[in-house]
């Protein structure tokens, strides 16, 4: 392929570009962003090693003496989260959005972004270099696998996409000549003026849109540099529109971490586990399990999406889509996860984390005592009296790591196998403290979709907006639904009719119950691996549990205990039902039906009477 030129910019095709309609793709988006370059990525180490080198020399990335080949990267304090209320779904019609999503008309849309006389995208790569970034989301080749394309302007994107996906000239090749790919354009909506100097983090402090459309399959995303927002594999591809190309062909995008969970005799399971944003998906993923499970070891294939297909066989297989971790670092210490800080030693991008004097990363809970010390978040001078005194944070709460999922020690054998793996238990957990047990398994598929339908969760730090109010978060889905939420719930009822009885359990677990005074109740992270040995005896038919309103849960003698002080009080606590509790809950989840409207399927209030009769309310 000979490489265009287009109005005197070269598209620098490389030679192994064989795809007319990538390539032309690529040239209309040069046009119209009217980039100064176009780079196409390889993926290859010494690309991102350069790159990296580059935003090390713009300011834009501190070399961290103390961690071989890792970077850290401060945003502006306007780009720190997803922006939900700026994340469009722009079907041809508001009801296939449906009621939880923000919706535009795409020619409505399509005016404000690309065609309108003051389209977003026009000029907006001025003065930079559009970087072309394909990528495959799931293992190179993988029957469940599928390919994107990223044009972006930020090489902070470029590098963080190599870690996260199978990023570069792999993807190419399979992509050859005609594949599908699903093209997603980025800008930081930060043009350069002739001579004008770059800022360490350029972003569009003012206007921001996320926009996807459905049904074209495409994804446009402006103004923001920063996480899912920008690295438009994961939230974007691999859940809005994954959900959207699930639905017509008969397959699950799911916000879901995947773990293989070993026991000593060597039996091996599967598990797919659904929490909403920074609830402890990596944490559960990497799980290092405690006294009285010797013998006993947890893998991770992946923390925070799963794609699910029914093989041959009628069974649902599982994959990963990516190929790292983009985590939440306040609260990741060697308890928490010592799985994870293994992880980070080395080649790690950290994003709003603090600098220590010595050129190492600190956050909030990374250490009991903070450094003497520090440079917060914003490049600002900070001491524990700052974190004490004024409640200052060194490290945004949503501060993150970007790590290649290789640097894990215990990532599954599995993790890349084109196959996926076969899912046996489905769970779902909120962060909730009151009202939902720490463990329940529901009796039916149906029961199971509505304890994943009806999930509350009080709200945290990874979307713009108010934290700790509970929201509902059907599936923990509500801000990845790529169409309408009540046609979802149908999807997941049909997908379990044809499943017939291969579908696997469905559990519903709460972790974070409080006491009386405040604190948590249950200890979490390593010793959530007796809830999930409970599950697979249940799985097993060895456990009996205990029937109550909502499915079923353990008898307090079901459980390992060994090692754990917890008596039946505690359980009690964390595993009580209280009847007005759950009045006031149901009344939510009408509320939640009421918004979904005509859509929902019949199956899911007639579960709700049901748990009603139960209670007796
Ligand atoms: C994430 C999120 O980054 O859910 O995974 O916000
Ligand atoms: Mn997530």
């Amino acid at each position: 392929m000979n490489a265009p030129v287009l109005a005197g910019l070269r598209l620098n095709v490389p030679p192994y570009v064989k795809h007319a309609k990538l390539i032309a793709w690529v040239a209309e988006m040069a046009a119209l962003t009217e980039a100064q370059e176009v780079y196409w990525c390889d993926g290859s180490q010494a690309e991102y090693e350069r790159l990296c080198e580059e935003l090390v020399a713009k300011g834009s990335f501190k070399k961290l003496a103390k961690r071989p080949g890792s970077y850290l990267a401060w945003t502006d304090p306007s780009d720190v989260a997803r922006v939900e209320d700026r994340t469009f779904i722009c079907s041809e019609t508001q009801e296939a959005a449906g009621p939880t999503n923000n919706w535009m008309a795409p020619a409505e849309m399509r005016e404000l972004l690309q065609s309108g006389p003051n389209a977003l995208f026009k000029g907006c790569m001025r003065g930079r270099t559009m970087y072309v970034v394909p990528f495959s989301m799931g293992p190179l080749g993988s029957p469940i696998a599928h390919i994107g394309v990223e044009l972006s302007d930020s090489a902070y994107v470029a590098v963080n996409m190599k870690l996260m996906t199978r990023m570069g000239k792999g993807a190419l090749d399979v992509l050859g000549s005609d594949g599908d790919f699903v093209p997603c354009m980025h800008t930081v909506g930060a043009p350069l003026q002739p001579g004008q100097a770059d800022i360490a983090w350029p972003c569009n402090p003012n206007t921001k849109y996320i926009v996807h459309y459905p049904e074209t399959r495409e994804i446009w995303s402006y103004g923001s540099g920063y996480g899912g927002n920008a690295l438009l594999g994961k939230k974007c591809f691999a859940l809005r529109i994954a959900s959207t190309m699930g639905k017509e062909q008969g397959w699950l995008a799911e916000h879901m971490l995947i773990l293989g969970v070993t026991n000593p005799q060597g039996v091996k399971r599967h598990v797919a586990a659904a929490f909403p944003s920074a609830c402890g998906k990596t944490n559960f993923a990497m799980l290092i399990p405690p006294e009285g499970f010797e013998g006993w070891r947890v893998t991770t294939i992946g923390d925070d999406i799963a794609w699910i297909k029914p093989d041959a066989d009628g069974r649902l297989r599982a994959i990963n889509p990516e190929a790292g971790y983009f985590g939440v670092a306040p609260g990741t210490n060697t308890h928490t996860n010592p799985n994870c800080m293994a992880s980070l030693q080395r080649d790690v991008i950290f994003t709003n984390v603090a600098l220590t004097d010595d050129g190492d990363v600190w956050w909030e809970g990374l250490s009991d005592e903070p450094p003497a010390h520090l440079l917060d978040w914003q490049g600002k001078d900070w001491t524990p009296v700052d974190g004490k005194v004024q409640g200052r944070k060194a490290a945004h709460p949503n501060a993150r790591f970007t790590v290649a999922a290789t640097n894990n020690p215990a990532l599954d054998a599995d993790w890349d196998n084109p196959q996926g793996v076969v899912i046996d238990a489905f769970i779902f957990g909120g962060r909730r403290s009151t009202t939902v047990p720490l463990v329940t398994q529901a009796r039916t598929w149906v029961e199971g979709i509505y304890m994943a339908a009806t999930m509350g969760s009080e709200t945290t730090a990874a979307a713009f907006g108010q934290q700790g109010v509970v929201r509902r978060d059907p599936f923990a889905m509500l801000p990845f639904m790529g169409y309408h939420m009540g046609d979802y719930f149908a999807h997941w009822l049909t997908m379990g009719e044809q499943l017939g009885a291969k579908v696997p359990a469905i559990f519903c677990v709460n972790w974070f119950r409080k006491g009386a005074d405040g604190r948590f109740v249950w200890p979490g992270y390593g010793d959530n691996m007796r809830v999930l040995s409970w599950m697979l005896d249940r799985i097993d038919g060895k456990a009996e549990g205990s029937a109550n309103a909502f499915g079923v849960s353990p008898k307090y003698d079901e459980m390992n205990w060994t090692g754990l002080p917890f008596t039946r009080a505690h359980f009690e606590t964390v595993t009580e039902i209280h009847t007005e509790d759950w009045k006031a809950e149901l009344k939510l989840h009408e509320a939640l039906f009421e918004q979904i409207g005509a859509r929902l399927p019949a199956a899911l209030p007639a579960v709700k009477a049901e748990i009603e009769q139960r209670l007796g309310v």
